[in-house]
């Protein structure tokens, strides 16, 4: 008797606190019901969680400029899609860090595809890794400018 009562108290107590996280799970659910347009947004989107770095104002500016220049605006927009990604698409991705930073302005110069579905960006060996790397501080930065 001794041995069964608190055997049962377990298992009723087991079956409750399933039926708890049961439940919570349930809540979670409801919560992140999403449209499926923003579903659609947010696998496009990929957000990379991390802190924004400070970026001071000389050097955006002087990222626009040179991204006027370099013919970018023949397959991107700004706020819309069109052959490449919109910048404030690619600004929204990346955290503004060295690493992203660098990786992104690699890729400006030697091209590539397959991070935002199948097009491909041409590539552009004639810009110093500088001015991409510029290039790419004014881009990010656009997440925050409406
Ligand atoms: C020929 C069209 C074209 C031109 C010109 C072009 N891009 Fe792109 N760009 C694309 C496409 C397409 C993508 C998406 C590539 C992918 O999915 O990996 C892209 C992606 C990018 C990305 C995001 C890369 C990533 O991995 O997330 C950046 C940043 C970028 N472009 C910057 C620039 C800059 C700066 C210029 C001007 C020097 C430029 N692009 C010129 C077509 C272009």
């Amino acid at each position: 008797m001794f041995q069964i009562l608190p055997n049962r108290w377990i298992s009723f107590s087991l079956i409750c606190l399933s039926l708890l996280l049961i439940s919570c799970n349930s809540n979670e659910k409801e919560e992140q019901i999403l449209s499926e347009g923003e579903i659609r947004q947010k696998n496009y989107i990929r957000k990379i969680p991390g802190k924004d770095e400070h970026v001071p104002d000389s050097v955006l500016s002087k990222g626009e400029v040179l991204i006027a220049y370099a013919g970018c605006y023949d397959c991107h927009r700004i706020d819309k899609k069109s052959k490449g990604p919109a910048f404030k698409d690619i600004a929204k991705r990346y955290p503004i860090q060295p690493a992203y930073r660098d990786l992104l302005a690699r890729k400006i110069i030697s091209g590539g595809f397959g991070s935002w579905g199948n097009p491909v960006m041409a590539p552009h060996p004639d810009i110093s890794f500088e001015d991409a790397q510029t290039m790419v501080y004014y881009i990010l930065s656009l997440e925050f400018q409406h």
